[in-house]
């Protein structure tokens, strides 16, 4: 299967747009075919308005942004694509006929999957030039912030398709997850139809409004999904002995059973019901007030679950792990993808997030910390203090700071924080951190740190890995002739000067 540099997109509504805003934003070049010229216009402001939360996704090094293209013509698409993901509306016979289409003017290497929700690789591959290239690729919207795909093969569908589309998804940043057997909606949405049945019936019933059945996930069950699924969350449940006691316990309540099976009447009452109801949880709140809210938020909890290495947080590691790699790789061997060449080490380049202000309009304290932390996860990854480094049982801990606050670092303002390395030796790393106002280099903060190399099992100082501390040296001699920076060695209450 040939390699992934332009993605050629089928339907460029919602989803459309969502896999464009991802793709783009990974450096992937996007070809977007529409039957109407008007969404053109439309997909470049869905991928205008997808960036600020993209951009605060990860501070590890992008490549350079891909470029949009935009065409009526479904052949042009699909003749320049090197992987095809179809967006159009949920209706068999039409995919079945696009997609055949389609099939007839991709290369013979090329990858054709499909968004649909519901439908089945095998009914969508009927008429396809080559259906052993054909699964469906579900993903979940928004699709440039939430990194679940769901691969199904067809019947024809060769296991080599399913792996390199894996490949490719993986490189975007998701979780490819393959759906053994094809089912009528997948895993997620059957699981999510369950779900909404229920909503259905008890509203209908008068049970509970809308907002009511959604505190009933948002401030309980939700919380515990988005790190261990409901499985995990049961056999914590279950105490000591887990699913066992679990299925004891509660396993005769399924006969009764609590639920129905099937949905009730879609009736002018109950859509009124499910339409009144979420239009007073909007509060009068406009769709793009809620979906910048809702981005912002799930870009929050990925940060968070990074920190546990678990779930999307997972995800959100490996593929800055790989951004790391490629950025190193990029760079030529031996300099560790940094330049010291005389010159401080521009290690982190961000904007100051609305996240990070205090109430004084300012970048809260705390946050110049995370800052230097990001800086020296940076320089680390840099001379192979990486994932596998830390697997070992080794790792540098921060055991000194000091910050000096020069001026203020409003919202939203790009900044850089560089790094000058002051001193090593067999187990302590000595780094001075500047931040600097990025449009006119004006100087808000420093840090001075001492990290000292440890085995974390013996819980005590180590030397570091000969290598790791050859690469830390070259970069201290190319900085050898800079002169020490005014703040450095300060102590608090020092006076100026
Ligand atoms: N909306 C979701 O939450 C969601 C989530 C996952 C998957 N999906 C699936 O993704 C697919 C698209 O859903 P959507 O919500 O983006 O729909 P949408 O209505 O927002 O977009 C569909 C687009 O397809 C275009 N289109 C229609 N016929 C076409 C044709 N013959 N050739 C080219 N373009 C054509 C339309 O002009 C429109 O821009 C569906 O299969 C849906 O089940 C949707």
């Amino acid at each position: 299967m040939r390699q992934v540099k332009t993605l050629g997109l089928l339907g460029t509504g919602v989803i459309g747009g969502g896999w464009a805003a991802r793709a783009l934003h990974f450096g992937i070049d996007v070809i977007a075919a529409d039957v109407k010229p008007s969404m053109e216009a439309w997909i470049r402001g869905a991928v205008a308005n997808a960036e600020p939360a993209l951009a605060r996704l990860t501070s590890a090094p992008l490549p350079p942004k891909g470029k949009l293209s935009f065409t009526t013509d479904l052949n042009v698409m699909a003749s320049q694509a090197d992987f095809i993901q179809e967006n159009i509306p949920e209706q068999l016979e039409l995919k079945q006929r696009m997609l055949a289409e389609v099939s007839r003017h991709a290369a013979s290497d090329v990858i054709i999957a499909s968004s649909t929700s519901g439908l089945t690789p095998t009914d969508l591959a009927r008429d396809l030039v080559a259906p052993e290239r054909f699964l469906v690729a579900h993903p979940f919207n928004p699709v440039y912030l939430l990194p679940l795909v769901e691969l199904v093969g067809g019947a024809a569908t060769a296991p080599a398709t399913i792996e390199a589309a894996a490949v490719f998804f993986r490189y975007i940043g998701m979780h490819a997850l393959h759906v053994r057997r094809e089912v009528p909606g997948h895993l997620t949405d059957r699981l999510q139809e369950a779900l909404w049945r229920e909503i259905l019936h008890m509203v209908n019933e008068g049970v509970a409004t809308t907002g009511e059945l959604d505190e009933s996930i948002v401030y309980g069950p939700g919380l515990r999904w988005a790190a261990m699924g409901t499985n995990m969350i049961y056999h914590l449940a279950g105490g000591e002995s887990g699913m066992r006691h679990m299925l004891a316990q509660f396993g005769p309540c399924l006969k009764w059973p609590w639920t129905k099976l099937e949905a009730p009447e879609l009736n002018e009452t109950l859509i009124d019901r499910m339409v009144e109801g979420t239009q007073a949880q909007a509060g009068g709140r406009s769709i793009r007030e809620l979906e910048r809210l809702r981005d912002d938020y799930l870009v929050a909890i990925q940060q968070v679950l990074r920190q546990y290495d678990i779930g999307a947080g997972a995800t959100l590691r490996a593929l800055e792990e790989r951004l790391y790699v490629d950025a190193r790789a990029g760079a030529g061997p031996g300099d560790g993808g940094l330049h010291a060449e005389g010159q401080p080490l521009p290690l982190v380049s961000t904007v100051v997030r609305p996240e990070w202000v205090d109430y004084n309009g300012h970048m809260s304290d705390f946050r110049y910390g995370q800052l230097f932390g990001d800086a020296m996860d940076a320089l680390y990854r840099a001379v192979g203090v990486d994932a596998a480094y830390r697997a070992s049982g080794f790792m540098f801990y921060t055991v000194e700071s000091h910050t000096t606050h020069v001026a203020e670092a409003k919202v939203s303002e790009p900044i850089t924080v560089s790094t000058q390395i002051l001193g090593v030796d067999d187990k302590r790393l000595r780094v001075f951190h500047t931040v600097r106002r990025r449009a006119d280099g004006k100087l808000l903060a420093t840090g001075e740190q001492m990290h000292l190399h440890v085995d974390a099992k013996a819980a005590k100082a180590a030397p570091t890995d000969a290598r790791v501390r050859e690469k830390l040296e070259q970069m201290a001699r190319a900085h050898a002739e800079l002169p020490l920076p005014a703040a450095a060695g300060r102590h608090v209450g020092q006076p100026k000067g």
